[in-house]
């Protein structure tokens, strides 16, 4: 009797690290930026920052950011 609990006790650990595992594989697949490689100038919309990082860069989306004028792109990663 004492022994099968302390199996259900090892699976349910073990049951908790897996899902432990699962959220912070999530937590690190988020959103990663980087400034965009093929935008030049300033970045004054970012609706055209965007279309760009979409169409050029096969990013998620863009934005104007970073230092300056930049146009960032961000990726899944
Ligand atoms: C970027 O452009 C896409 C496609 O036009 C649009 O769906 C998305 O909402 C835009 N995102 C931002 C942050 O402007």
């Amino acid at each position: 009797m004492s022994s099968s609990v302390s199996i259900f006790y090892t699976i349910f650990m073990l049951l908790s690290l897996a899902l432990l595992l699962i959220f912070t594989c999530e937590v690190k697949a988020k959103i990663c930026d980087s400034p965009s490689r093929t935008w030049s100038g300033p970045c004054i919309r970012d609706s055209v920052c965007n279309t760009t990082c979409i169409d050029a860069e096969y990013s998620n989306y863009g934005a104007c950011g970073g230092y300056g004028f930049d146009c960032i792109c961000f990726f899944k990663c």
